[in-house]
């Protein structure tokens, strides 16, 4: 600020001494506030992450490094990388601050940079005009929402980072994850010890293969069949968006059928399916329910239920969020796998998976500020939420008639 008071000034003296005209004063003006604002020293905190058995961490000592070689402060919670395999001494090596307490953090940090929503417990330390990047889902909670629009920070939600052609960059890496390991998850919960049917998806030589069936053929889905389809599975991809339908049928191996997404299809294949992957997302909304509690009957017991799409309510109806923990519970002899966040229990993979997305953001937002990188940048700005107690999604205000 003193700096460009003293660039004003230098450059008010020069004005009045009539070498330049008023437009082009106010250009210059306007030009040395620009410079400015490119280039913010920002304090950014990283807070360990306090959900159930989450092992993931805001952000790796190499984005830490790239953050400092810019010029920014960053502090780092005491023990806030072990989880994902990366020690405090490794941090400060790279020049990061470590601090005992998540509050301490808080309170240095112009922006924090985490990777789930903020607890209850983390709500108090979040300030008016903070910035809070990371995962929050507000869909699935109106708790969060309304403490969140109480705190008055500026809210900017991974999952609603969008791209002009629509792809979410900082979704994409933990469905992927989380797609992958839906499968694995799957086919050990369709085991008879783990209380399963007792089914090798894969089937052996003279014996069919196991049926698998994929709700949402989007990056969740198409990972899951993948997978699936490896291990040697019949695999069918429903979806609404036939583009998605045309490419995916294209692309994956014969032993992976595409058909289109409707309330009948899904009902033929209830009866014959082992496994049902919930991979359904309707941006920033909640995910409809496709599979109600009624349908259940029609599917035989012991057979499995993963609902990726929990965090945004989930695609059946009898899903509710369960933990790495307890991450299972059986209805109607259903069994039904509803972890929220599935990428947490590979902290290793998903830590760099979601650095190598976010740190352009991030370097984005501390290099400018979140307003001007807000301006500049659309992905970002779709991402905005909330702005000091105005909640900017109108889908969202809808859901909760906010
Ligand atoms: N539980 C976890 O740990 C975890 C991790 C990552 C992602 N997710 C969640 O998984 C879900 C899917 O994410 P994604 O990245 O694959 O999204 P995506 O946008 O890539 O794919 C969603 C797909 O659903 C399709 N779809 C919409 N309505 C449909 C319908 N009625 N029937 C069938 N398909 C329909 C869309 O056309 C799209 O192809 C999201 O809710 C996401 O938040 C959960």
């Amino acid at each position: 600020m003193h700096y460009i008071l003293w660039q004003h000034g230098i450059f008010a003296m020069y004005y009045t001494s009539s070498k330049v005209t008023a437009s082009e004063f106010f250009r210059w003006s306007f030009f040395f506030t620009l410079i400015n604002q490119t280039s913010n020293n920002m304090k950014i905190g990283i807070p360990k992450e306090i959900k159930n058995l989450e092992f993931r961490v805001g952000m790796t000592p190499a984005g830490v490094d790239s953050l400092i070689k810019n010029g920014h402060q960053v502090f780092v919670e005491q023990n806030a990388g072990l989880g994902s395999g990366f020690s405090d001494a490794v941090y400060q090596s790279v020049g990061a601050k470590i601090l005992p307490t998540a509050q301490e953090v808080y309170q240095l940090a112009e922006m924090i940079v985490k990777v789930k929503e903020p607890l209850a417990s983390e709500y108090p330390f979040i300030r008016p005009g903070q910035i809070l990047f990371t995962y929050f889902h507000f869909a699935a909670s109106k708790e969060l929402t309304e403490a969140m629009i109480k705190s008055k920070a500026i809210c900017i939600a991974y999952e609603t980072v969008e791209l002009p052609d629509h792809s979410l960059p900082l979704l994409t890496p933990m469905s992927e994850v989380a797609g992958r390991m839906a499968i694995q998850v799957g086919s050990f919960y369709l085991a008879k010890p783990q209380g399963g049917k007792g089914k090798l998806l894969g089937g052996v030589p003279g014996v069919l293969p196991a049926n698998v069936l994929i709700l949402g053929g989007g990056v969740v889905g198409t990972q899951a069949a993948k997978m699936a389809a490896g291990l040697g599975a019949n695999v069918t991809i429903l979806d609404t968006n036939l583009a998605r339908l045309r490419y995916l049928n294209d692309t994956m191996p014969p032993n992976v059928n595409t058909q289109f997404s409707t309330h009948f299809a899904i009902q033929e294949h209830l009866p014959s399916t082992d496994l049902i992957i919930g991979a359904v997302l309707l941006h920033g909304a909640k995910a409809p329910h496709l599979i109600k509690r009624e349908d259940l009957k029609k599917i035989s017991p012991g057979s499995v239920l993963v609902d990726v799409a929990v965090d945004q309510g989930g695609c059946i109806e009898t899903c509710r969020p369960t933990t790495h923990e307890n991450p299972v519970f059986f209805e109607e002899d259903v069994l039904h796998y509803c972890v929220a966040n599935m990428p947490g229990a590979v902290p290793q993979t998903s830590t760099a998976a979601l650095t190598q997305a976010t740190l352009p953001y991030v370097q984005l937002l501390a290099n400018q500020g979140w307003q001007l990188a807000c301006e500049n940048n659309s992905a970002l700005k779709n991402g905005l939420t909330m702005e000091n107690g105005h909640l900017l999604d109108a889908k969202l205000a809808l859901e909760f008639n906010l």
